[in-house]
């Protein structure tokens, strides 16, 4: 059985004091859900947010891990430095960081691979520009990014992935897609993972969807057979909007 998860991406916000005082509520507020909950922190606060987190079923992830497993890297933070901190998850290519910061497919499948060998589960992510849904390319870029990000997996490797769907134009933009363009989405990236892995494989992996998830929407976008919880950005420095969309489950 899949998991339901609702993971945060806090992206660059919130000072290492807000952010631990964040993390407390949250814990505080996490009881008796199913739902695996995920606070994906900025770098420096992974370490002091892991020393909060006590319960069952709430986890910690970072937002980026680097591309290369050690040395001259100048700024860069690897997947075992995030994992000896405490972390069980990162995000890989979130559309930010494919846009602003040129990553490329080869540069994530590399971020992918050293995630899994340190025992981290990568949140992978994809999704359309607006351009892109507007000339009907959405589902073959969305096809193209997984194909090219993870289709190199072995099975046993697949099976760790969590993948999130986020349509660029539904970003921090207040338009979230509509449960029927979620569920269409995430129904042939399904079918996808069928194609490459099998039934049972595809069938246990889950598919977020991310972009202007809220406590008002999420109930409907989670209600669909294919959509298995949301990546949340902007509602998730609220605890109280970020657990009204766990309990949308
Ligand atoms: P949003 O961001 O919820 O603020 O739209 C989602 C994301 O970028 O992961």
């Amino acid at each position: 059985m899949r998991k339901k998860i609702v993971a945060g991406n806090w992206k660059m916000n919130r000072k290492l004091q807000e952010g631990i005082e964040l993390a407390r509520t949250v814990n505080e507020k996490v009881s008796g859900t199913d739902v695996t909950v995920i606070l994906c922190t900025p770098f420096i606060h992974l370490s002091e947010v892991k020393k909060i987190l006590n319960r069952d079923g709430l986890f910690l992830g970072a937002q980026n891990c680097a591309s290369e497993e050690s040395g001259a890297y100048t700024g860069e933070v690897s997947a075992e430095m995030i994992k000896s901190a405490g972390a069980s998850y990162v995000i890989v290519g979130h559309s930010e960081r494919r846009s602003y910061y040129n990553e490329d497919d080869l540069t994530l499948n590399k971020k992918v691979k050293l995630a899994l060998k340190n025992d981290l589960i990568p949140i992978f992510c994809c999704g359309e520009v607006l351009e892109e849904r507007k000339a009907k390319k959405h589902l073959s870029v969305v096809k193209n990014q997984i194909e090219k990000g993870l289709f190199d997996l072995p099975d046993r490797d697949f099976n760790r992935i969590v993948i999130a769907y986020e349509p660029v134009w539904a970003i921090g933009t207040g338009v979230v897609a509509t449960s029927g363009q979620a569920q269409e989405m995430h129904k042939i990236i399904r079918d996808l993972l069928v194609s490459r892995y099998g039934k049972e494989i595809a069938d246990d992996t889950s598919i977020l969807y991310g972009g202007s998830c809220k406590p008002s929407n999420a109930r409907e976008l989670f209600a669909n057979p294919d959509v298995d919880g949301g990546l949340i950005g902007g509602a998730s420095l609220n605890a109280d909007d970020f657990m009204g969309i766990v309990h949308a489950f």
